[in-house]
């Protein structure tokens, strides 16, 4: 089975809040902070845009909806695959990893 590679660019997403607190957590093994109040997938748009790769063809995906439609936006966060991350906050401390192709639905370890 062959990986796309998934490489980090700048974002074209800025966050447009002002809000002064700010939420330390970790994307894929790297420190990141955003707004507190910032859901998982808003924080992802503005690091990376990809959330997961798709089962067939690994194909890259991205938050779409926003609203917990559309499933895009499925990522490991704390060990637990497949969450929806427009529908979780950000907590101190969080680790959200990239999913990559199919992922084991109980846990995942690592992204590489
Ligand atoms: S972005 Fe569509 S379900 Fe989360």
């Amino acid at each position: 089975m062959s990986y796309q590679i998934l490489v980090a660019v700048d974002s074209m997403f800025k966050s447009i809040s002002e809000c002064s607190e700010l939420v330390e957590f970790s994307l894929n093994g790297k420190l990141v902070q955003v707004p507190k109040g910032t859901n998982v997938a808003a924080a992802v748009l503005l690091e990376s845009a990809v959330c997961r790769t798709t089962v067939v063809s690994n194909t890259a995906r991205g938050p779409f909806c926003m609203m917990g439609v559309c499933f895009d936006c499925l990522v490991s966060i704390d060990g637990l695959a497949n969450q929806q991350g427009c529908q979780t906050l950000v907590e101190p401390g969080m680790e959200v990893i990239v999913q990559r192709g199919a992922v084991e639905a109980e846990r995942v370890d690592d992204y590489g």
